[in-house]
C-alpha cells in the first residue's frame, strides 16, 4: 500500500506525545539548542511561530518573556492540540505563503523545519517581510543538504548515507547543490515532502527578497546526547543535521 504523503494531521498526536517526552533526538540535541543559541532578545516582542505544528517550542519561547506569541500551521489536528496545551498562545489554521495577518503585526518569526515543505521560497520571504515589523527579526531551520541530499547505498550488508564521487567515471552519489523535492521517510514511518537546498541558496534567496542576513549556523549534536544514545551523538555531532539562518528586515 502507498503511504501517504504529508499527512501531518494523521502523526500530531504521535509527535506531540514524543516531543514532549523527550523522544525526538533531533528536536532535543540538535535542533533546538541550534535555534536557541541564536535567538535575538524577545522581551515584549510579538512572535508568530510559523508551520508550529503542535506548538512545543512555544513553551521554549515563552521563558524569553515576549508580549504575544500566535501560531499557525497548515494541519488542524496540530492546531487542536496546540490550543488545548498552550492556551496562553493564539493559533491559527493556514497556509504559510498566504498569511492571515497585516503588515508588520510581528517583531520576530521563528520557524522550525517547516519551510522545507513549502516550493516557492520567494514568496514565503516576501510574505515573511510583509508581517514584519521594521528590523523585526526572522529565525529559521530546515535539513542539512550534508544528511538529507546524500544516496543510500549498501556495503558489505550495511546501508550508508553517502555523498561524494567516484573519480575515474565522474559518477556522482547524492545531490548538494540543486534545489529539489524529495520524499523522506522518518523513523516513524512519517512520510514527508521537502525541498532540499545547499546553505547558499537560501543565502541568496533571503537577501534577493531585502533581507539582512545576521547568523548562520550549523547544528550540532549537544554532550547531553552521549548518554542518551550515543550512536545518534556519533552520527550528528560530527554530520550537521539542519542549518539556522537569523535574518533582518532593513
Ligand atoms: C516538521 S514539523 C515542525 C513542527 C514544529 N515547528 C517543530 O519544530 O516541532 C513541520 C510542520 O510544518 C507544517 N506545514 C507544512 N506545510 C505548511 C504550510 N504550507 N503552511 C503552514 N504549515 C505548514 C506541518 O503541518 C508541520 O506541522
Amino acid at each position: 500500500m502507498r503511504k501517504q504523503v504529508n499527512d501531518y494531521d494523521k502523526f500530531a498526536e504521535q509527535r506531540h506525545y514524543d516531543v514532549t517526552n523527550g523522544k525526538k533526538l533531533a528536536l532535543l540535541y540538535a535542533e533546538k539548542p541550534m535555534m536557541l543559541s541564536m535567538l535575538p532578545d524577545l522581551k515584549a516582542k510579538r512572535i508568530l511561530l510559523l508551520g508550529c505544528g503542535t506548538a512545543e517550542e512555544s513553551e521554549l519561547l515563552s521563558k524569553y518573556n515576549p508580549k504575544k506569541i500566535t501560531g499557525i500551521d497548515i494541519s488542524e489536528k496540530s492546531i487542536a492540540i496546540a490550543k488545548e496545551s498552550y492556551p496562553n498562545c493564539d493559533f491559527y489554521v493556514g497556509d504559510m505563503l498566504n498569511l492571515p495577518f497585516k503588515e508588520k503585526e510581528f517583531d520576530f518569526v521563528f520557524s522550525s523545519l517547516a519551510i522545507t515543505h513549502v516550493e516557492d521560497k520567494n514568496k514565503l520571504f516576501q510574505e515573511i517581510y510583509r508581517v514584519l515589523e521594521e528590523e523585526g527579526e526572522f529565525l529559521f531551520s530546515v535539513g542539512h543538504p550534508l544528511r538529507f541530499a546524500t544516496e543510500k547505498i549498501n556495503h558489505n550488508g550495511k546501508t550508508y548515507h553517502v555523498i561524494g564521487f567516484e573519480k575515474t567515471t565522474g559518477h556522482v552519489l547524492g545531490n548538494y547543490m540543486s534545489y529539489r523535492k524529495q520524499v523522506n521517510t522518518f523513523d516513524d514511518n512519517e512520510v514527508l515532502e521537502e525541498y532540499i537546498a545547499p546553505p547558499s541558496y537560501y543565502f541568496e534567496t533571503l537577501m534577493n527578497n531585502h533581507f539582512t542576513i545576521l547568523n548562520f549556523k550549523e547544528s550540532r549534536c549537544v554532550d547531553e546526547c552521549k548518554e542518551v544514545d550515543e550512536n545518534y551523538y556519533n552520527r550528528f555531532h560530527e554530520i550537521p543535521q539542519c542549518i539556522g539562518f537569523l535574518a533582518q528586515k532593513k
